[in-house]
């Protein structure tokens, strides 16, 4: 495997990005048992944590750590001869969530700080130098296309673009596709990935995808178990069984993030 692959994971609001997130971090785990994992919930409002099972308090985050830098800013307190930098640095230590077999990093948001300009470009710099660090960094990223706009440094090596079966989503992934011209990032594989779609429609996605410039990865079918975990708030983790999973594992043999066997 070679090392720092960075993945991103984007598309529509509400398509399934956190899903796939967790379920390909979890194929990833399974296939791959000596990867270093960098976790990124770049969503403010995500919930990868949730569905991976593990807590992470409100102020435990990016947002968290941009809004007590700002406070000693504004307050005049740091410390003569320390840089903003180097406090950043010792923050994301702290907030960096070690698991066993991955870590994660949280963008989160903090009372009292609506802009979320400065927590992003936090973000993307810790990204960019923490990334080195691992094998493989997969960002969930925030709905939509802004975040594009706002990634300024660090480039991708495989982006995801999930839809559901609607025109929406495919409009969005065409977008998405369309602004990753424009902006200062390259994107060395583009794929979309059709999420609860039923076989009969996978033809219809193909046809889609072809049309826009995509590569074709795969389909994920509607999984009540994935409905059922969700419902009862459960984390996902557990599902290695499930049609949902298999279909990630699938994605990921065939464009080659896991080995055939
Ligand atoms: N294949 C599937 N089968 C059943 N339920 C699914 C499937 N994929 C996603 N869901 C459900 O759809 C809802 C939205 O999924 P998810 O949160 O992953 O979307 P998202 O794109 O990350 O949303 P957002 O834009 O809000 O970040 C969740 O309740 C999730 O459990
Ligand atoms: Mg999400």
């Amino acid at each position: 495997m070679t090392k720092n692959i960075v993945i991103t994971v984007s598309g529509k609001g509400g398509v399934g990005k956190t899903t796939f997130s967790a379920l390909l971090l979890q194929v990833l785990i399974k296939n791959n048992k000596n990867l270093d994992i960098l976790v990124v919930d770049a969503d403010p409002d995500s919930n990868l944590p949730d569905l991976l099972g593990i807590e992470v308090p409100r102020c435990d985050t990016v947002g968290g750590a941009a809004f007590s830098l700002k406070k000693q800013i504004e307050k005049g307190t740091i410390p003569p001869g320390t840089t903003k930098q180097q406090i950043l640095e010792s923050d994301v230590f702290k907030i960096l969530k070690e698991e066993d077999d991955f870590d994660l990093l949280t963008m989160g948001r903090c009372e009292g700080d609506g802009c979320y300009c400065f927590p992003n470009q936090l973000l993307t710099g810790i990204v960019d130098s923490l990334s080195n660090n691992y094998n493989i960094t997969l960002m969930d990223m925030e709905a939509g296309l802004e975040h594009l706009s706002r990634r300024t440094a660090r480039d991708v090596d495989i982006m995801f673009i999930i839809t559901d079966p609607s025109q929406m989503g495919i409009k969005t992934a065409e977008r998405i596709k369309e602004l990753t011209k424009e902006v200062n990032i390259s994107f060395k594989k583009m794929f979309i990935v059709g999420n609860r779609f039923t076989p009969e429609m996978e033809e219809k996605l193909k046809a889609s995808a072809k049309k826009i410039g995509i590569e074709f990865a795969g389909i994920i079918p509607q999984d009540e178990q994935i409905s059922e975990f969700n419902f009862l708030g459960k984390p996902i983790t557990g599902l290695k069984d499930s049609e949902a999973y298999k279909a990630v594992e699938n994605i990921a043999r065939k464009i080659g993030l896991v080995n055939h066997n």
